[in-house]
Parts: C-alpha cells; sequence; structure tokens
C-alpha cells in the first residue's frame, strides 16, 4: 500500500523524505538530480565519490524499486563542486503505486535543493541507424500515457521542457549523441509491433522537418522520463534527458524483447556512460 499522504499531499510527502535524507546526509543542500534508469546504474561509480548511501525502502514514501537492475539506492555524490542527489532506480507508472508515487524522486529532489535534474533512462529505438549502445539526448517528448502528475488547472508551458543549454552542451562535448523525441509508453508489457508503426506514422510528416539527418535524429520509446519531466518543469527545474538505446523498437528486429537485454546492453557500455555523465557534469 502506498502511503496516504503520497496520494494527498504529495508536495507534503516529499519535505518528509527530504528532511529525513537531510538528517542522513547531514548536508544541507544538493544542486543535481540523477535518476539513473535501466541501464545506467553501473555508471554511478564514475561519476563521483559517494559521501552517503541509503536504501529507498528507509526513505519516507519511497519504495525498492520492481524492476530488476534497479538498485534501490539513494545517494549523495561530490563531483567536482557539484553535489548530486543519485537515485538508483525509480518508480515507474506500470508499478501501479500512482503517478505520485513516480514523481516522488523528482519533488524531493527539488525539496533537497536540486534545481537541475538529468533523468535517464533505457530506450527501444525506431531509427534503424541507432542501435543497441548508441546514446540520445532527449529534445522533446510525447507522453502517451494519458496521465499527468500535475493538478487541476496546472497550466505549465512545455516548450523547451528539455533544457537547449544543457543539450548544447552534450552536443559540444559529444557530436555524435542523437538527438530525439521519447513516447513515453505506458506498458508493462512491450508495445506491438502496430503500435510502434502507428508511432512512426504520427511523426511521418512533422519528424523530417524538425530534425534533418535521418542518422542524427529519431524517435524512441520507453516506460518513464516523460511523467518526471512534468514535475520537475513544474518546479521550474531544468531537465536533462539522456536516453541509451537498448533495443530495435518491436517489429524491427526479429528478437524477442525482454529486459535482460536492457541489462546486458548497460553492463557492457557502463564505462562509456560513467564517462559521458562524469564529463557532463564537469561542463555544468
Ligand atoms: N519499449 C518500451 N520501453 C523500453 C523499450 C522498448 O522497446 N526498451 C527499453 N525500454
Amino acid at each position: 500500500m502506498i502511503h496516504e499522504l503520497l496520494a494527498n499531499d504529495p508536495l507534503l510527502a516529499a519535505t518528509r523524505a527530504a528532511e529525513h535524507l537531510r538528517c542522513v546526509t547531514k548536508l544541507g543542500t544538493h544542486d543535481i538530480a540523477l535518476v539513473l534508469g535501466s541501464g545506467w546504474g553501473d555508471a554511478v561509480g564514475s561519476i563521483g565519490c559517494t559521501e552517503h548511501a541509503v536504501a529507498m525502502v528507509d526513505v519516507p514514501d519511497f519504495r525498492k524499486p520492481n524492476v530488476p537492475g534497479h538498485g534501490g539506492e539513494i545517494r549523495s555524490i561530490s563531483a567536482g563542486s557539484h553535489r548530486i542527489l543519485a537515485f538508483l532506480g525509480r518508480t515507474h507508472l506500470n508499478d501501479k503505486l500512482g503517478v505520485n508515487a513516480t514523481a516522488h524522486a523528482v519533488r524531493t529532489a527539488h525539496q533537497m535543493g536540486c534545481t537541475t535534474v538529468i533523468l535517464t533512462n533505457g530506450a527501444g529505438s525506431l531509427n534503424p541507424f541507432w542501435l543497441p549502445g548508441f546514446v540520445a539526448v532527449i529534445m522533446d517528448h510525447d507522453n502517451q500515457t494519458g496521465v499527468s502528475p500535475l493538478g487541476p488547472a496546472e497550466f505549465i508551458c512545455m516548450n523547451d521542457a528539455y533544457s537547449p543549454r544543457l543539450w548544447q552542451t552534450c552536443f559540444d562535448l559529444r557530436r555524435d549523441l542523437g538527438r530525439a523525441v521519447y513516447v513515453q509508453v505506458p506498458g508493462p508489457e512491450y508495445e506491438t509491433p502496430a503500435q510502434i508503426r502507428r508511432i512512426r506514422a504520427q511523426y511521418a510528416q512533422s519528424f523530417g522537418s524538425m530534425y534533418e539527418d535521418p542518422r542524427k535524429s529519431g524517435l524512441l520509446v520507453g516506460m518513464s522520463t516523460g511523467i518526471e519531466t512534468i514535475t520537475a518543469r513544474a518546479l521550474d527545474m531544468e531537465v536533462l534527458g539522456l536516453s541509451l538505446v537498448t533495443n530495435l523498437a518491436a517489429g524491427m528486429s526479429p528478437l524477442p524483447l525482454n529486459h535482460k537485454e536492457v541489462l546486458d546492453t548497460g553492463h557492457a557500455h557502463a564505462p562509456e556512460l560513467g564517462r559521458l555523465l562524469a564529463d557532463i557534469l564537469e561542463r555544468m
């Protein structure tokens, strides 16, 4: 059962979680939150020095993530001039704990002083040039879950939801990163090939004109990140989204999709992902 407070007063729930974390870390404030999604967990060791680690189950209104490979820890990491609050794993909408459980980490990070959040995920690629191991910067998202973390009449602007300043930081660093529109689907089942064809068709007109080079830009599909970005933007946090391609989307590969493939891709690429995160953080 999810705590009633999280359902009824998510901001108070986040304040309590932050108080607990502040007690544990004995540090007043953090500046950057980092959510490590599928495939990214092994990269955390490379980004700085872990000062404190706490199990998510011990922090108010957090749960141990259901997804294998999501470590279930919150770490306070010092990296150069930054103090990073890293979440090893996340709560997905399809954990069925309610949208506020999915938004809780971002709201807690905001209460901890974070003004920026880096959201990472493993994603399926609709771009045949983007094979497992490829990394793309999220330029925009399409929330196809039918759910929002915001309350009634919270009419926030979602233009430039993913910070152009932060994409530019990434592209200055690594010219080979892709430019993605990330489509958040509800899951937990992977898509059918028909769903993927529909998503491709929905973008057939607009996508080419938005981003010109077909090798550099594309669609990704995954089960996270969009809801967290909406949460962060409502709190005026700057968002950077990074996706690791873990598979070609349904119907594009003869292999069945499975979560093991997602984790194996992460393990195989952990050193590069760690280096990329460390380099980005250094320039932030
Ligand atoms: N679809 C949805 N979510 C995913 C996928 C996918 O193909 N790969 C990793 N997460």
